[in-house]
């Protein structure tokens, strides 16, 4: 029987929040509904995230977990990165998964869904010239800020990494499918844009870079903020760097990944940049845009990291001041060069080298929260608080704000920002025009 309701479960990255997304429109256009919050719904899609093993098991895990207490089980489709990588593998891993479908090829979701009905048990992991996203129906629902990706895979190898094996080669969209989607998306209700891509900033068509996207995007009425996530150092250009100074709608945040602070160490990961010339990038983006929040990534324990080089790694922490930066422990991955390296780093050494991290990171986080007290600005309200008419909304900096105000989602508020707490900051509404 053809399921009638369906739940999507998105785990990883933020494309994959925005596949997801897409994944429920096109099943939607189809005729299916979305179930309810603890309703069983005839169809789930898992949609995985391979990047590290903890998450790459956590999807069978949650396999598991949809047998129902009388024996049944809804149609399960396995979708996103795990899928990508083990294929029909998955399915003999576990005999419960209906559908295997790849990050590429989740346009043809409706029709293996109903192959599965009929009792057989498709797996699709192409990776096809036409892209996925000419099948899609239009966007018709957006969040206050919504995502759109706008290039997809990636071409760098950095050895610890399955990004390149599970999303396939660096491709950008076109700006006319971009520019239609974004209008789309305000339309429907954005106010803010979030670019994506495993390395957005390599977007680029006809010789012009994201720079010239970002522009174009800017020029949308009713659109007011844009961002966009996740960059490459060596693909920072002037002309995007430059745009920090030059376009309001462009918000003060970069999200640039170091991995490490050590070069001995980043040239074993492949990341073709130094600390050096990292630093460098950081400066010219501040010189452009003084007061911008920088965001990043670090691995800790990759093969071979010895003390010293984890001593670099907190320098560079030091060194730039994060905002705020996720931190992992290295994991090595089926099919990475890293994977095979000698020197694998002991569990206990990469846990306290983590938590020092953090701690480093959560200072700086801190002191960026508390020097932005004082700070008139706007908020984006997205949602309503935990306290009866407590909103919360975002900081240009990406802050969670904590503020009283009768405004709704959606709505960009004046606010001074009061204090400061670890993760998030408190704001005090300035005063509202009446409507
Ligand atoms: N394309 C982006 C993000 C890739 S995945 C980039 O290059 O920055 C997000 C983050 O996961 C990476 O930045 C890295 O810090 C982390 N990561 C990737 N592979 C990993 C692995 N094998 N073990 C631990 N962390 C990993
Ligand atoms: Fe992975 Fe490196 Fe590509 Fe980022 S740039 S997705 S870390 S291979
Ligand atoms: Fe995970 Fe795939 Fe994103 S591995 S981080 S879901 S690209």
């Amino acid at each position: 029987m053809i399921p009638k309701t369906f739940k999507i479960k998105s785990f990883g990255c933020q494309m994959n929040v925005y596949d997801g997304e897409r994944m429920a429109e096109l099943l939607d256009s189809r005729g299916m509904r979305a179930a309810g919050a603890d309703e069983d719904a005839d169809l789930v899609v898992l949609n995985t995230c391979h990047i590290r093993e903890k998450a790459a098991e956590k999807a069978y895990s949650d396999v598991g977990r949809l047998r129902r207490e009388d024996g049944s089980k809804p149609l399960i489709a396995l979708a996103g990165c795990v899928a990508q990588a083990e294929g029909a593998e998955a399915q003999r891993r576990s005999s419960m998964i209906d559908v295997v479908v790849g990050p590429q090829a989740y346009h043809r979701l409706p029709e293996l869904v109903a192959e599965a009905a009929l009792g057989r048990r498709p797996v699709d992991t192409d990776m096809p010239a036409i892209s996925k996203f000419d099948a899609m129906p239009p966007r018709r629902r957006a969040s206050p800020s919504a995502f759109l990706t706008v290039q997809e895979g990636c071409d760098k190898f950095c050895t610890y990494c399955v990004v390149p094996y599970t999303r396939g080669a660096e491709i950008g969209r076109p700006s006319r499918d971009i520019l239609t989607e974004a209008r789309s998306l305000v339309a429907a209700g954005a106010r803010e844009i979030v670019l994506l891509g495993q390395n957005v900033n390599a977007w680029a068509e006809d010789g012009r870079g994201l720079a010239g996207l970002i522009r174009a995007l800017a020029a949308i009425s009713g659109l007011e903020r844009i961002r966009y996530t996740t960059s490459h150092p060596n693909d920072m250009d002037d002309a995007l760097i430059a745009a920090h100074g030059e376009i309001g709608k462009l918000m003060p945040y970069l999200h640039l990944p170091v991995q490490s602070g050590s070069d001995r160490v980043l040239r074993a990961m492949n990341r073709s940049h130094g600390a050096d010339s990292y630093l460098r990038i950081i400066d010219k983006v501040r010189a452009a845009r003084p007061d911008i929040a920088v965001s990043g990534d670090f691995i800790v324990g990759f093969p071979g990291e010895s003390d010293a080089d984890f001593k670099e790694t907190l320098n560079i922490v030091d060194a730039v001041g994060y905002a705020s930066a996720y931190s992992f422990k290295y994991s090595p991955r089926p099919g990475t060069p890293a994977a095979m390296m000698e020197d694998q780093i002991e569990r206990d050494v990469m846990d306290q080298r983590l938590q020092q991290l953090q701690e480093r990171i959560a200072y700086h986080q801190a002191a960026f929260n508390r020097s932005r007290v004082g700070t008139g600005t706007q908020i984006l309200i997205e949602r309503a608080g935990r306290s009866p008419g407590q909103m919360i909304g975002k900081s240009p900096w990406l802050q969670s704000v904590h503020v009283e105000t009768a405004a709704s989602p959606g709505e960009i508020i004046d606010v001074t920002l009061v204090a400061a707490g670890p993760r998030s900051m408190t704001g005090a509404e300035r005063a509202r025009a009446a409507a």
